[in-house]
């Protein structure tokens, strides 16, 4: 039941609400999705994955279209964000790791030499041809909802790759990073070479905007983002800059990073709860003042999803409102659903932001 329609054949998504802000324009409503959507915060989610472990859940398409579809069918979003996980490409092209619950990615055997990044195998595109698979169902099935493809970006990849698992302060990464420099731009530029062809193969195979995950970004200084990530991010953007669809860039905690993100080809900055949207907007403005307005996503801290309706309620309304004043936005949370949000809640903000417009 594959459809292998060719990119020529994309449907129509025109006047989708999502893909015109992000592309500068005025959306009939302002679009709404929430970075991990499909999840543990869904009960239909937890039936379907019962006794998959993640990865194989990834990798499995009829799994990985139905999770998918699961929050587009019960919150009404403006996008379906691919299930699979920033791991995945890795995981396909033979490095040893495993997707821990309750911990995250851990990785067998940490890479901290020269010798660990060049024994790094790169992707082939067959290794993730159900992630293409997955890509196709959803296509036929979504309708008129856009489909968000992502990646994991280098810099974030390499922390999980050095630390052998999550990390609270990087600080194997930074060291490496610092006292090793050619080992760490030679990880880089293998990460971003893997990175860029997981993303256009995702392209190719139907999706409609991508987004860059560089969730960890945020633990760097200005200076050093721009040294050792930025030319590794910008090249993997590059790789579907002419693919004709939208590119977003996130990271937690990057008030200081938001221009240097944007230099690295995004259309779209993703931006967590730490700054104001209008803020945020007026940074990368100001950084550059002749490009095209710049276009925001996020930015509800995701712990208020737990505070009870009436603060939530007005702290959606301040969101929307500085969302305009910021141009255009795209309305996410700061970073992904929380395992324990209540599904019902996330529901009403789409609705209220919704009926906001
Ligand atoms: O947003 C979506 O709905 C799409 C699915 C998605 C997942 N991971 C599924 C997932 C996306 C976009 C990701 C990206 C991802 N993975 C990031 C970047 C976004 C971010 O949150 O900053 C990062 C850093 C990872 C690495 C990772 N994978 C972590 C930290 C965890 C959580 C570990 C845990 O159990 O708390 C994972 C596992 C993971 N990825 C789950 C899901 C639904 C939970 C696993 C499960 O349900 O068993």
């Amino acid at each position: 039941m594959t459809n292998t329609a060719p990119v020529s054949a994309r449907r129509d998504l025109s006047e989708s609400p999502l893909l015109v802000a992000a592309r500068g324009g005025a959306p009939s409503r302002t679009p709404v999705w929430f970075m991990r959507q499909a999840g543990r915060s869904l009960p239909e989610y937890r039936q379907v994955r019962e006794g998959t472990p993640m990865l194989q859940a990834c990798l499995t398409p009829e799994l990985a279209c139905e999770v998918t579809l699961q929050p587009v069918r019960r919150h009404g979003v403006d996008a379906a964000i691919l299930f699979s996980d920033i791991v995945v490409p890795l995981y396909a092209a033979g490095v040893d790791l495993d997707i821990v619950p309750g911990t995250g990615p851990v990785v067998a055997n940490p890479v901290r030499t020269a010798a660990d990044v060049a024994a790094l195998p790169l992707l082939r595109p067959e290794q993730v041809e159900p992630v293409a698979d997955t890509i196709r169902l959803l296509t036929a099935e979504l309708g008129d909802t856009p489909l968000i493809g992502f990646a994991g970006a280098p810099f974030t990849l390499a922390s999980y790759l050095v630390e052998g698992g999550p990390s609270r302060n990087h600080e194997r990464t930074k060291a490496l990073m610092h006292s090793e420099p050619e080992v760490w731009h030679a990880l880089l530029d293998r990460l971003a070479t893997i990175t860029g062809e997981f993303l256009r193969l995702q392209v190719e195979a139907g999706v409609d905007a991508v987004q860059l995950f560089d969730s960890w970004a945020g633990a760097l200084s200005e200076r050093d983002y721009r040294e050792f990530v930025l030319p590794h991010s910008t090249r993997v953007l590059a790789a579907v800059a002419d693919a004709g669809v939208p590119r977003i860039h996130f990271g937690v905690g990057t008030g200081e990073l938001l221009p240097a993100m944007r230099e690295a080809g995004a259309d779209v900055v993703g931006v967590d709860w730490r700054i104001p949207l209008d803020e945020a907007a007026r940074r990368l403005r100001a950084a550059r003042p002749e490009g095209p307005e710049p276009v925001v996503q996020g930015n509800l801290d995701p712990a208020l999803l737990f505070a009870g309706w009436p603060v939530l309620e007005r702290e959606v309304r301040r969101i929307v409102e500085e969302g305009r004043a910021a141009g255009g936005h795209i309305f996410n949370l700061g970073h992904g659903v929380l395992p324990q949000t209540d599904p019902e809640v996330v529901t009403r903000v789409a609705d209220l932001v919704h009926s906001l417009s």
